[in-house]
């Protein structure tokens, strides 16, 4: 190989391990690369996964995010901030994924229900069978299935900075709504806290070629505003590791 084939290969397979960071795509597969609402393959996820001797959470964070313990030290923060405090009898999760935060909030309290909004359709399924979780249908960003003020705690991560901005936009409305007076809210977004200009140019060069939407950006204010208006007070916000960067989590909680 010449000196800038070379240069060419090494400069793809650290784009490749930049997107696997982000958790797009980490595994080999057949399976056809598909859009956001696929997520990673789950058999050969879940295999690599047992032949590390690792939960598949763990396997995310550890190996293919190379971020250990980043889904553990958000959760904890969660619990510093009082959101299981109270108990939450009902818990909604809109992209659970593999279910690396649905595990440790199962560890950290135990609702009568947890409602997962999930595309990727075996990640649905193993979380079903493996937590007794209740699927929903995925319709629209619309949490259609859930009633009004019915919910503890609804959470997404990682989710809304691969969504387009209008399909985060219409998950926001639907997360006050289902979500009862003094319920929480959390979720991350790639806020222009996570946008200075070296993390801008680190998306830009080194960010590689992710999925459309990826990595989309929220502004924090508009956030704010918006929540506002539906009742929902921001408590607090604190940063967690994606990718070559890093996100916003948000915690709302609803007065109204
Ligand atoms: C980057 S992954 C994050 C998964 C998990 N929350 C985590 O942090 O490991 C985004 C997740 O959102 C799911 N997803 C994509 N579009 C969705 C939609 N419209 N509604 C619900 N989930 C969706 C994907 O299948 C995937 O599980």
């Amino acid at each position: 190989m010449t000196a800038a084939g070379r240069a060419k290969s090494a400069v793809k397979s650290g784009a490749k391990r930049l997107l696997e960071r982000a958790g797009f795509h980490l595994v080999r597969s057949t399976t056809p690369r598909g859009g956001v609402n696929d997520f990673i393959p789950f058999e050969p996820t879940m295999r690599a996964a047992r032949a590390a001797g690792l939960s598949v959470g763990d396997y995310i964070d550890e190996v293919m995010n190379g971020t250990p313990g980043a889904t553990q030290s958000t959760v904890d923060e969660l619990r510093t901030l009082g959101v299981f405090a109270a108990e939450p009898d009902t818990v909604l999760e809109i992209g659970p994924g593999s279910g690396r935060y649905l595990e440790k909030t199962l560890k950290e309290c135990s609702p009568g229900r947890y409602e997962i909004y999930e595309t990727a359709a075996p990640w649905a399924s193993y979380l079903v069978e493996t937590f007794g979780v209740v699927a929903r249908p995925v319709t629209g960003f619309s949490l259609d299935a859930t009633p009004d003020n019915s919910v503890d705690l609804v959470q997404a991560h990682k989710v809304f900075n691969t969504l387009t901005f209008l399909g985060s936009c219409r998950y926001f409305f639907e997360m006050a709504r289902v979500t009862r007076p003094g319920g929480w809210i959390v979720f991350d977004v790639m806020t222009e806290t996570c946008l200075d200009p070296e993390a801008m140019r680190v998306w830009a060069t080194k960010g590689g070629a992710g999925h459309d939407s990826f990595p989309a950006a929220m502004p924090l204010r508009a956030c704010v505003d918006l929540f506002g208006t539906l009742g929902c007070t921001l408590e607090a916000g604190f940063p967690a590791p994606l990718g070559v960067a890093s996100t916003e989590v948000l915690v709302f909680r609803k007065t109204a």
